[in-house]
C-alpha cells in the first residue's frame, strides 16, 4: 500500500500551505536592483532564481504577474543581482512591500544604493557580493497546453561580479563563510548557510569539470 499524499496541482493541493515552495528549497535569493527610465530605483527579492549557464554565465529569476521589475528590465535591459546575507534579511524582507513604482526600495529598507561598473542600475553597498547583468531574454511562461501563464522569466547575462574580499579565502570563494540566506516554504521559512553544513563529494570520473 502506498503510503504517499498525492495530488494534483490543477485541482488543489488540500493541504493547509502550498507544499511546492517548501518542497522546492531552499531556493537562493535573486535580490533585485533595477532602474525604471525615469531614473527611479528599485529593489525587490525573488526567490524563484537561479544560475543556469557557465559560459557566458546566465542567471534567471521569474516574476509572478507583471511587476515593476519586470517593467524596469523590459525597458532598460539592466538589472543587477544582489547577495541576501543573515545581516541583511530584515532589509531584504522590508524590500518586498508591495509598493507603488515611484517608491525607492533601496530609503525602505534602509540600504545605500552605489553605483555599479558597467550597468547604470546601482548594486546594494551593503551586499557582500553582486553581479552587474545585461538582460539576455523575457520569456513568458507556457503551461503544459501551450497557454500563457502570468509568469515570466528574466534571464540575465552576468557581465560584471563584485566580490568583498572578506568572502576570499586565499583566492577562493567562501560560500560556507557568506551567511547567504536561503528561502524555505510556507509565510516566513528561511535557512542560512553555516560553516557546519558544508560537506564534500566529488565526482567519479570528472575531475576537471566545475559544473
Ligand atoms: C524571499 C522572497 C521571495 C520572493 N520571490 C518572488 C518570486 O520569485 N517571484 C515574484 O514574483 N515575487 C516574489 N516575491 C515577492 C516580491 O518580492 C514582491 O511582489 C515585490 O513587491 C515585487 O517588487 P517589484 O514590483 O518592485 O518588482 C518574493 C518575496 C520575498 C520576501
Amino acid at each position: 500500500m502506498d503510503d504517499r499524499y498525492f495530488y494534483q496541482p490543477a485541482l488543489g493541493h488540500g493541504l493547509p500551505h502550498d507544499p511546492f515552495n517548501a518542497i522546492v528549497g531552499p531556493r537562493p535569493i535573486g535580490w533585485i536592483s533595477s532602474r525604471g527610465v525615469d531614473g527611479g530605483l528599485n529593489l525587490a527579492p525573488y526567490s524563484f532564481f537561479n544560475a543556469f549557464n557557465y559560459t557566458p554565465p546566465l542567471i534567471g529569476f521569474s516574476s509572478q504577474g507583471r511587476k515593476d521589475t519586470l517593467r524596469n528590465i523590459e525597458q532598460t535591459g539592466e538589472f543587477v543581482w544582489n547577495l541576501a546575507t543573515r545581516p541583511l534579511a530584515e532589509a531584504m524582507n522590508a524590500s518586498c512591500a508591495p509598493a507603488p513604482p515611484e517608491v525607492d526600495e533601496f530609503v525602505l529598507a534602509g540600504l545605500t544604493p552605489t553605483p555599479s561598473t558597467i550597468v547604470k542600475v546601482p548594486r546594494v553597498a551593503e551586499s557582500p557580493v553582486a553581479f552587474e547583468c545585461r538582460c539576455s531574454q523575457i520569456i513568458r511562461l507556457n503551461n503544459a497546453a501551450g497557454e500563457p501563464t502570468d509568469g515570466w522569466l528574466i534571464m540575465g547575462e552576468v557581465v560584471g561580479v563584485h566580490i568583498a574580499q572578506t568572502l576570499l579565502r586565499d583566492g577562493v570563494y567562501d560560500t560556507a563563510g557568506s551567511q547567504t540566506i536561503l528561502r524555505g516554504g510556507g509565510p516566513a521559512d528561511y535557512f542560512e548557510i553555516k560553516r557546519d553544513s558544508l560537506f564534500r563529494m566529488r565526482r567519479p570520473d570528472y575531475p576537471k569539470t566545475d559544473q
